[in-house]
């Protein structure tokens, strides 16, 4: 179940944390990983793990922001490893600096389009590269990590991040829907609150999700799997929340 080999996957932003685990998850299941970060360093460590796990992969360095630099790299993938198979849109913040929670009315026009580039414009400019390709194949899958920030309103000073993800999340069910009958599924992951390296940082926030604890990026990992598999074929334009049980809705 779930046997991804013979495909290839293109995991964005996996440098480190929730795309490191993703590409990991999927490396073992079977996929051919191409490992993107625009810190191609932080790609070639996670290809190190994954090869010395016995996986394949790969390192491509691109900024999902630039659909030139996007349309031009999935080409040059294609050429040398074959077309994508499945597209997992990881890459995502709040902008090129960085997350800085802020207020909405106190915040300033210039920061607003950080977030939105990466998080809305970085998938529709991935995702815009792989469609053709995957649709005249017959066969695709796109998933989207998105945020319980795109879903529900939140009091911690990161509207434009949600207004991003919220974004992407309307975009991937019109894509869905519009290349359903191609073979392609398109379905967004809504994560809760993940783990940090300083765990004491999240502690008290940990106590009230109801499984206990943050996320891991395996978790991820293993929903991405499912959602990419031959199994999960009649699965697509939803937004799944994995977030260890936390209300959304
Ligand atoms: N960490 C959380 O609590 C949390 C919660 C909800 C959703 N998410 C989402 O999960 C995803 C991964 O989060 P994370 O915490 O692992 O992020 P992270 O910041 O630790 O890692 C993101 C990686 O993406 C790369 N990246 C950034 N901009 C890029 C670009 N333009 N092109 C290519 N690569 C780029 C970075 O170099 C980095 O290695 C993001 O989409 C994030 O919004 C995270």
């Amino acid at each position: 179940m779930f046997d991804l080999n013979g495909r290839v996957a293109l995991v964005t932003g996996a440098g480190q944390n929730v795309g490191a685990g993703i590409a990991r998850v999927l490396a073992a299941r079977g996929a051919t990983v191409v490992v993107n970060d625009i810190r191609v360093e932080r790609a070639d460590d996670t290809v190190v793990a994954i090869r010395q796990a016995g996986g394949n992969a790969t390192a491509v360095g691109f900024d999902v922001t630039d659909y030139d630099d996007v349309a031009s790299s999935v080409e040059g993938i294609t050429a040398a490893i074959g077309p994508i198979d499945i597209l997992v849109n990881n890459a995502g913040n709040g902008g090129a600096e960085g997350m800085r929670p802020t207020q909405f009315r106190d915040s300033e026009p210039a920061s607003w389009r950080g977030p939105v580039d990466v998080n809305l414009y970085g998938v529709m400019n991935c995702a815009r590269a792989v469609i053709n390709p995957m649709c005249e194949r017959g066969w695709g899958r796109v998933i989207t990590i998105a945020s319980g920030a795109g879903v529900v309103g939140l009091n911690i000073g990161v509207s434009p991040y949600g207004g991003g993800k919220g974004g992407a999340i309307g975009f991937m069910r019109h894509l869905a829907v519009e290349n359903a009958r191609a073979g392609v599924t398109a379905n967004s992951l809504a994560l809760g609150l993940m783990g940090m390296p300083d765990p004491t940082v999240t502690a008290s926030l940990a106590r009230q999700i109801p499984v206990g604890r943050t996320g891991t990026p395996e978790d991820i990992g293993y929903a991405c799997a499912y959602l990419a598999s031959e199994e999960a074929a009649w699965v697509t334009g939803q937004t799944i929340h994995v977030n260890g049980g936390s209300v959304t809705t």
